[in-house]
């Protein structure tokens, strides 16, 4: 398994650019079973994920061409419509395939996702819409099995706000008859791209970005070319990375605006953030404020940084209080960052964080996506080595990262 070295102690500085935003591409590739012509894409991030992705694409029978960060799907040939365990427990995110499969094949047979390292993660949302919009689904031996002659438009509520549920029920009123509106759908920035991506083939949806959103089903889709939007996650974690090192860096083919809460929360722990056209400039002081902070669905703050600010905090001035409210586990890496030194407590769904002076290296264990660029972030300032192990979840979500942080002027290195 890969490890990363890290010697802390290096004041980051210099630019780096941003890839396509992972929690985009996932979806977005999976809207290509929605027609039988090609679609390409570009923009798509080099990651783990998403050569996942592609590989259950394929086994489907869509023909994948892909040259840097370009990618074709054509699903004309689609002849198995069937995302198998082996293929899903690797990556949950290929529930994304039930939608657009019952959709355009009035059929699916997905795995169950099963939990994860932050969560049980259900997806009884998904499949309470797709029964709303007439399809039988029944879940048996560890699968989800959907299927419809043909969807129907119907009025959908989620009974809390699901990122890939709104993604999964949005693709599937694409081809159904007849008009859906979604209610308390999700927000995010990568359901606006979606729906942006489905409109570009043809789809006919307005209302993405708000609370309500409705598609009104068309008989089919053709066609299109996407490019995928920038990764504010990944974004968010190289300004943390700076902001911990007293850094000044800038981070180009990237926007603060799906960041305000993230952004705020680094200038209320002293840092100066640039926002220009197609990049961000972040000037940090030579130590952080501690910032308290709660997630929640967008616009407020993202879960999906809350790692990255219990690290920054670890070593800021003052205590801050951090409150998780989407997933039920996800503190993973607070007991790892107090191997580092990290002065905190958990109670429940709250953290309580004392900045101290300094950080020691020490040996430390990834165990999901965000936690493992938190680990990162500690160690950039401990003093000494720190050796992350487990790293192919970083690998999943972060494109190059040892590169990147390199080009900032980070000692880091892999070791296989
Ligand atoms: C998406 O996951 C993201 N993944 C996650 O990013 C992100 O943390 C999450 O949204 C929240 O923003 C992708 O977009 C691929 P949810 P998703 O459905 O859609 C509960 C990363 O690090 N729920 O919005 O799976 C669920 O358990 C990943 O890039 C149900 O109970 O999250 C959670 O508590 C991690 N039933 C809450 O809702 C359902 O049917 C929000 O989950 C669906 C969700």
């Amino acid at each position: 398994m890969d490890k990363l070295l890290i010697e802390g102690g290096v004041r980051l500085s210099g630019e780096i650019a941003i890839s396509g935003a992972k929690n985009a591409a996932l979806p977005i590739l999976c809207a290509a079973l929605l027609t039988s012509e090609p679609v390409t894409f570009t923009n798509v991030p080099r990651l783990n994920d998403i050569g996942t992705l592609l590989r259950l694409l394929e086994q489907m029978g869509v023909k994948v061409s892909r040259d840097g960060d370009t990618v074709t799907l054509d699903a004309g040939g689609v002849n198995n419509p069937v995302a198998s365990y082996e293929m899903v427990k690797t990556m949950r995110a290929s529930i994304l395939v039930l939608g657009p499969l019952v959709a355009r094949f009035g059929e699916a047979q997905v795995s169950l996702p099963g939990g994860c390292a932050i969560g049980a993660r259900p997806v009884d949302q998904h499949i309470k819409g797709l029964q709303a919009m007439g399809a039988e689904v029944k879940v048996e031996h560890g699968y989800v099995h959907a299927k419809v002659p043909k969807l129907k438009g119907a009025r959908l509520f989620t009974d809390m706000v699901t990122v890939t549920g709104t993604e999964n029920l949005m693709m599937a009123a694409c081809l159904a008859d007849g008009e859906t509106v979604i209610e308390n759908a999700a927000r995010e920035p990568e359901v606006v791209d979606l729906a942006n991506c489905l409109v570009a083939m043809g789809a006919q949806i307005s209302g993405a970005g708000g609370d309500v959103i409705r598609i009104k089903g068309v008989p089919a889709l053709h066609g299109a070319t996407h490019r995928i939007m920038p990764d504010r996650i990944e974004t968010g974690t190289y300004l943390c990375a700076a902001a911990i090192t007293g850094g000044d860096v800038r981070v180009t083919g990237t926007s603060t605006c799906y960041l305000d809460a993230v952004v705020d929360k680094l200038m209320d722990a002293g840092c100066e953030v640039i926002g220009e056209r197609d990049a961000i400039r972040l000037k940090a002081p030579a130590r952080l404020t501690s910032v308290s902070l709660r997630t929640a669905p967008y616009p407020a703050f993202p879960t999906d940084m809350q790692a990255q600010f219990m690290a920054i905090n670890a070593v800021a001035n003052g205590t801050a209080v951090i409150r998780e409210t989407i997933f039920e586990n996800r503190f993973m890496h607070a007991v790892e960052l107090q191997r580092l030194g990290a002065d905190l407590r958990i109670d429940g769904n709250t953290a309580f964080v004392k900045g101290v002076e300094r950080l020691q290296g020490a040996t430390v264990m990834a165990t999901d996506l965000r936690a493992s660029a938190s680990l990162i972030i500690a160690a950039l300032v401990a003093e000494g080595e720190t050796t992350v192990d487990r790293i192919y979840h970083l690998d999943r979500g972060y494109e190059r990262l040892e590169e990147k942080l390199s080009a900032l002027g980070a000692r880091v290195r892999r070791i296989r």
